[in-house]
């Protein structure tokens, strides 16, 4: 079928108590590897990129490449621009077929976050198509940002956020971190709870690589809709093409190795869907 939007699947997310897997792709053979193991499972997709992701191919190619490969198949799958940084790159992703958006601000003080997240929704949701924010700070690094605090979600800053805003889903700060965690992170997870309460839409996720499987089941226990994946897969995928060539030094078909990587990430995606609880979910 057609790309979806991750609006209707974020809100059966959020209704069934589930969460969309969201995983970073930053090639053909991770975009495969995602909706094939969203197929085998039934779950819905969501495959997104990064700026730096979009630097080294275009949206308009991971557009084609989503597009084509979700036409051939019967689960729901959202292409996403995952921590988009400026209004000109949402647009350009929107312009080239991305059915969901992320603009994060989160680095911002409040006032500013909002203004600049309200245009984008404001050019997207004419559109149709749904925008993620953020309020709090993941930690770590992702993609070229650096960020030391991990500061966490205040309830009445996201109230407000989510009512100036229009956004659709908010990636909320509770103790997670981008990349490798150098120690065991502190989740705040009575925070979700409170965030749940508070705001009607769904609640994103970041970080979860590194994060014990009973931690991210938590979190969706209370109230996180989406989790989003993306150094495991990176990890996985470079581990598999290493193997593969140390094991076999005369190796030089890039469809070799790319075929044994791609097998190591559907088979993490498709571990990480039954953690998130999405599978079986295709037709939610
Ligand atoms: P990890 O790289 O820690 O899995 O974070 C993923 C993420 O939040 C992408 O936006
Ligand atoms: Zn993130």
């Amino acid at each position: 079928m057609p790309l979806v939007t991750s609006r209707a699947m974020l809100l059966a997310a959020r209704e069934g108590r589930y969460a969309v897997g969201a995983f970073n792709a930053e090639n053909m053979e991770m975009v495969q590897a995602i909706i094939s193991a969203a197929e085998r499972l039934q779950a819905p997709v969501i495959i997104q990129t990064t700026p730096s992701t979009l630097r080294y191919a275009s949206p308009a190619l991971f557009a084609g490449l989503a597009a084509a490969a979700a036409r051939h198949s019967a689960v729901p799958v959202a292409l996403h621009l995952d921590h988009g940084d400026s209004p000109a790159l949402a647009a350009r992703a929107l312009r080239e077929g991305y059915t969901s958006v992320m603009i994060d601000g989160s680095r911002l003080p409040l006032d500013e976050n909002i203004a600049l997240t309200r245009p984008v929704v404001e050019f997207c949701e004419p559109n149709g198509i749904p925008v993620e924010g953020e309020l709090g700070h993941v930690g770590g690094k992702e993609d070229d940002l650096e960020d030391a605090d991990d500061g966490y979600t205040d309830p009445d800053e996201a109230e407000r956020f989510v009512k100036e805003t229009g956004v659709c889903s908010l990636a909320v700060g509770v103790g997670t971190a981008h990349g490798v965690y150098a120690k065991k992170p502190v989740l705040n997870i009575g925070l979700i709870s409170l965030l749940r309460r508070r705001l009607e839409i769904p609640l994103v996720l970041h970080g979860a690589s590194g994060l014990e499987d009973a931690a991210v089941q938590e979190c969706i226990a209370r109230g996180i809709s989406k989790v989003n994946f993306a150094t495991e897969l990176r990890q996985a995928y470079t581990k598999a093409v290493r193997a593969l060539l140390l094991e076999q030094l005369e190796a030089f078909d890039p469809k070799k190795y790319g075929a044994a990587a791609r097998t190591a990430v559907e088979t993490l995606v498709m571990e990480r869907m039954r953690v998130c609880g999405c599978a079986g979910r295709a037709r939610d």
